[in-house]
């Protein structure tokens, strides 16, 4: 009968170590027992972007880089696209299971009851320059909300800790829409509790005062489902940020902001905004093979291609190029979708892309449906916080709950001076 173990001979000393093997993984704090010299420190694991290593037992999200899957507490990411809707997800993620009419219906209640900020929170957008970019507005905003809720510090009671996810779900898209309305000049649009969670945003960005107004139901059902696609990816650099800042016990708006930091990143979610910088740069189809040949050089990277999990083509990248035929039924066409179309045919063909397995990530194509829907490029990593809330929030939760999690205090292999004493002044140089 085989054990669950390792056996590692360490050829330093001859010794022989027995490690327990669970879930396919062992646990890093087990290599410390491996020593030349009993005073030594032990072994550690050295992995830089933590390639390969697991930071938490989680229950939420599973992908499989290889095959292109993701699916969200068990259910496939297509069938919640087609199917659910995103505050339906919102549960799901946060609470385990799909939530009855009654559940549902109460969710989205509390939901759309707090979308309000106080006016103190009105008054700091105010105090932004006229071109602030509006993810500084936003990370700016969430770290503004934890003055305003003193309570949330308590993290570690549950009725605390809804209220908070209540707050953060309801407001974000009034925190959006006022970075928006403060950028062009346009005086706020309170939000509308009788409105759907994507038609009161879309309300209001777009509401000037017009007698007859309507949000266009197929622009609020396109960003229901983008949203839906953006709500949680595992442990990604602004995931582990959140559960990282959430460790240290801090109240869940200073996480929010950290992960939100994290996801401005142009290597993560400001990705999107930088696709359409790149495909507004390269200009013209004609102009594809060039570009290419300039990324093969390593001049700089493909944006929106590539992903640290994904081997194939990621899921989501195929709804949204979907969802964006059916925007442009309504917005018109953008003609950057034929550039990415034809870069995506060529880098699907070329050796450079199959043998590292870059494919479309969630960003080549989420860009494109917004600025088809007249989002500013600077609006677009707004729109991956607001899709990605309820997933920070899930994750927070369940590291709040984990018996087994304690602070997020990584080690370092040291490589500086190892003593020097100091010079003054008049002898350096
Ligand atoms: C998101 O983690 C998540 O789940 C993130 C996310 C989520 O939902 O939270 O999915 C959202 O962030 C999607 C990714 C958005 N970012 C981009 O589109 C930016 C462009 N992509 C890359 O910078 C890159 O692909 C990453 C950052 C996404 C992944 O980087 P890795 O896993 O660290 O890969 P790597 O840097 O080790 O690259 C491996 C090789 C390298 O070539 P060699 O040195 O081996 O010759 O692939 C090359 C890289 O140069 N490469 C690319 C490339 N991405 C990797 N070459 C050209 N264009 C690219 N986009």
């Amino acid at each position: 009968m085989s054990k669950d173990t390792f056996t590692i001979i360490d050829n330093r000393t001859g010794k022989s170590y027995e490690i327990p093997v669970e879930y396919s993984t062992i646990r890093a704090r087990d290599l410390r027992q491996i020593k030349v010299h009993p005073d030594e420190f032990g072994t550690m694991s050295y992995d830089p972007g933590f390639d390969n290593t697991a930071s938490c037992k989680s229950r939420i999200t599973f992908i499989d880089g290889e095959k292109g899957i993701l699916r969200y507490r068990g259910y496939p990411i297509e069938q919640l696209a087609e199917k659910s809707t995103f505050l339906e997800v919102a549960y799901l993620l946060i609470f385990g299971e799909l939530p009855t009419k009654q559940q549902l219906a109460e969710w989205e209640y509390k939901i759309m009851h707090h979308t309000f900020l106080h006016e103190n929170m009105t008054e700091l957008f105010h105090a932004f320059r006229y071109d602030a970019h509006p993810m500084g507005m936003m990370i700016s905003a969430l770290a503004f909300m934890s003055t305003l809720h003193k309570e949330a510090s308590r993290i570690e009671d549950p009725d605390v800790r809804l209220k908070q996810i209540y707050r953060i779900l309801g407001k974000l898209p009034t925190v959006a829409a006022f970075c928006y309305r403060h950028r062009i000049g346009r005086p706020f649009n309170y939000p509308n509790a009788d409105m759907g969670y994507t038609e009161n945003f879309l309300y209001m960005l777009d509401y000037m005062h017009q007698t007859k107004y309507e949000v266009n139901p197929v622009l609020a059902k396109a960003l229901d489902v983008l949203f839906i696609l953006h709500a949680d990816h595992e442990q990604n650099a602004s995931t582990s940020v959140m559960r990282s800042i959430g460790s240290a016990y801090a109240d869940p708006y200073s996480a929010m902001a950290g992960a939100a930091a994290a996801l401005f990143g142009p290597r993560h979610g400001g990705a999107n905004e930088a696709v359409v910088k790149m495909l507004t740069e390269i200009g013209d189809v004609k102009n594809v093979p060039a570009y290419i040949e300039r990324v093969k050089k390593g001049e700089f990277r493909l944006m929106g291609f590539g992903h640290r999990v994904y081997k194939n083509y990621d899921p989501r990248a195929k709804i949204i190029k979907r969802i964006a035929y059916e925007v442009f039924e309504v917005t018109g066409m953008n003609p950057l979708i034929d550039i990415a179309v034809e870069l995506e045919r060529v880098a699907l063909e070329d050796e450079y892309f199959i043998s590292r397995k870059l494919y479309p990530n969630v960003d080549f194509y989420s860009g494109i449906i917004y600025q088809a829907m007249r989002f500013p490029p600077d609006m677009f990593t707004v729109l991956f916080t607001l899709g990605r809330a309820p997933g920070w929030l899930a994750q927070w939760v369940e590291l709040v709950t984990d018996p087994e999690q304690k602070i997020a205090r990584p080690r370092q292999i040291y490589l500086g001076y190892d003593y020097r004493d100091y010079v003054p002044i008049e002898q350096r140089g």
